[in-house]
């Protein structure tokens, strides 16, 4: 390697050091080789039976990881319970509405009957996201490298500084995306994850239809006129806050490039995926991912740098038990 190189890759490790972001080189895709052989073939055979049961499963599961990355790095913080001290993450208001909890639950309790304090959540979080995902493919849509250990720390103030709301402009997106390791094409192909069997509520988007000018009043510009009086005929007002709708409509079923194609027509529905219109770099991969070969290497390789942010290796954290409340270090 010429010195260049290499004093560029020391000032990149110094950059990240500083930033408090490590992502994880640490880990690895046979990591339970020789602890827990049958782990992964355990977790995919348990989330594709939900999802075959119910399709509505992957996107929760999907969003999970997506969550518990941002908050804390990969260290399924994102499942501990809230108790009489400490009220955690999952419990942060604006209420989060994520789901999938009860499928990571039932997928530790089959692993742990084999594999009894081997096999972390974090892990099972990040594999849960790709297997039902890839249910529909009946084969595995992405890689996901193992050995992260599980926090013991979860706090719901952290959700409401490293979440990404849905009101975010580009600036403020790629920022939070930096803030994680993430550059704008991670940002542009993970946010294709909306293409997915995903749902949102009328709260996450209703002020680009009535309170777009923050007075009260008005309407995004940036969103198709017609598919905005179609939102308006399900999401009625403001203080609607039950009512969700599937994200990427005539494609809700599928995980594929439908959401670009919307995207272009200016229906996406956040914010956040309309922002991805107005930066030239972003507009252009936008385009791009319209190719599904093309989105799926580009999202392979997104969501295997963001299952990596901040993640605890070796003999940090714990194995959790129960993914929901933190391990006592004699148990
Ligand atoms: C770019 C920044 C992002 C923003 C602002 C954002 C925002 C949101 C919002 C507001 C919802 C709807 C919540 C509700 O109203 O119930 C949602 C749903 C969802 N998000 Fe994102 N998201 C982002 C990135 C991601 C990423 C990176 C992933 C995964 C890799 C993801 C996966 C999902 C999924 C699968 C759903 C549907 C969940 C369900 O149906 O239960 N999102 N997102
Ligand atoms: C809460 O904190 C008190 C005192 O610090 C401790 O005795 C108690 O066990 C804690 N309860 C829980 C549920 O952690
Ligand atoms: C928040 O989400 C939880 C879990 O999905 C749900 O039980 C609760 O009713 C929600 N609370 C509000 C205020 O939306
Ligand atoms: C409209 O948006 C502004 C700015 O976000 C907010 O302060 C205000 O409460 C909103 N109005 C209503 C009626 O929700
Ligand atoms: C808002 O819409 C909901 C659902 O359609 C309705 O029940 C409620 O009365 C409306 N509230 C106002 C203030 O118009
Ligand atoms: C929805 O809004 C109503 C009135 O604004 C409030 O009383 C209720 O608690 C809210 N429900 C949820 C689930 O947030
Ligand atoms: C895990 O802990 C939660 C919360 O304390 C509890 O409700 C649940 O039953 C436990 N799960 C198992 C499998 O023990």
């Amino acid at each position: 390697m010429n010195v260049k190189l290499s004093s560029f890759l020391v000032s990149i490790a110094v950059l990240f050091g500083l930033l408090g972001v490590s992502n994880g080189g640490k880990l690895s895709l046979d990591y339970y080789k020789d602890t827990c052989p049958q782990a992964l073939d355990i977790v995919r055979e348990v989330t594709w039976k939900h999802v075959e049961q119910d399709l509505t499963v992957a996107a929760p599961l999907l969003r999970l990881h997506f969550h518990d990355c941002f908050i804390r790095g990969c260290d399924a913080s994102i499942l501990i319970d809230s108790t009489a001290n400490n009220t955690a993450e999952k419990d942060a208001i604006p209420n989060l509405t994520l789901g999938g909890f009860d499928v990571i639950a039932d997928i530790k309790v089959a692993v742990e009957e084999v594999c009894p304090r081997v096999v972390s959540c974090a892990d099972i979080v990040a594999l849960a996201a790709r297997d039902s995902v890839s249910f529909q493919y009946k084969k595995s849509l992405w890689k996901v490298f193992l050995g992260r250990r599980d926090g013991t720390i979860s706090h719901a103030s952290d959700a409401l500084v490293n979440l990404v709301p849905p009101t975010f402009n580009f600036d403020k997106l790629k920022q939070r995306f930096a803030s994680k390791g993430l550059d704008v094409f991670d940002l542009v192909v993970l946010s294709g994850a909306h293409t997915i069997i995903g749902d949102s509520h009328c709260f996450s988007f209703s002020n680009r239809l009535y309170n777009f000018t923050g007075k009260g009043y008005g309407q995004d510009p940036s969103l198709n006129p017609i598919y905005a009086t179609y939102l308006k005929t399900k999401c009625k007002n403001l203080s609607d806050n039950t009512t969700s709708l599937p994200m990427d409509p005539k494609s809700s079923l599928s995980f594929d490039t439908h959401y670009y194609k919307i995207l272009l027509k200016h229906k996406g529905l956040f914010q956040s995926d309309a922002a991805l219109l107005t930066d030239k770099k972003s507009f252009k991969e936008v385009k791009k991912l319209i190719v599904f070969e093309y989105f799926l290497e580009k999202f392979a390789h997104s969501i295997k740098k963001m299952g990596e942010i901040q993640v605890l290796t070796g003999n940090e954290g714990q194995i959790r038990k129960n993914c929901s409340v933190v391990s006592l270090v004699y148990e």
